[in-house]
């Protein structure tokens, strides 16, 4: 079984990850970075150069090798949800978790990141609609809710260890 961290960019999740990897020594991967890695470039050039719709359809192929995998913990991209088939993947799954952390957190952290095309090519108006968007569709995908803004990683990270634990 895995840990699934899904939410909104900016929401910690490859950080949490990471922190959640290294704290209990286990194997993680972002399916950002697996993309980028098969792609061989950065993934906010390959959202632009490939377009939404074809980036949703290979994020699912990335989900699902992480899962056929069994890796441990699994990081997310934000716009994950999005995607039905990635969507139904996630909702079957045990563990996943959604760092829910309010926008303007998440703008702070985005704003000026230029590897973040969605966040780059949307006024925050657009990008907030975005985000009330997605908000149902986490929480429905997620067997839990962690209030993720003003906590360190490590708190975070041991939160969702102990919740997996008792989830099982
Ligand atoms: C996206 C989020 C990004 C990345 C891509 C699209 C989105 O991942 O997958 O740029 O639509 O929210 P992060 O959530 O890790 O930034």
């Amino acid at each position: 079984m895995s840990i699934i961290l899904i939410g909104f960019m900016g929401a910690g999740k490859t950080t949490i990850a990471k922190t959640l990897a290294t704290q209990y020594q286990l194997p993680m991967v972002d399916t950002d970075q697996l993309l980028s890695h098969q792609y061989q470039q950065p993934t906010g050039e390959l959202f632009t150069a490939i377009g939404e719709a074809k980036f949703r359809e290979v994020e699912f192929q990335a989900l699902k090798i992480a899962l056929q995998a069994n890796t441990p913990i699994i990081a997310t991209g934000g716009g994950i949800i999005e995607y039905q088939k990635s969507w139904q993947l996630l909702a079957k799954q045990n563990d996943v978790f959604w760092l829910d952390v309010d926008f303007a957190t998440c703008w702070q952290r985005i704003a000026n990141d230029s590897n973040r095309p969605v966040a780059q090519k949307n006024s925050p108006a657009t990008l907030l609609a975005r985000y009330q968007n997605r908000q149902g569709r986490y929480q429905s995908a997620a067997n839990y809710t962690i209030t993720a803004a003003n906590q360190s990683p490590l708190s975070l990270a041991s939160q969702i260890w102990a919740l997996q634990t008792t989830l099982r």
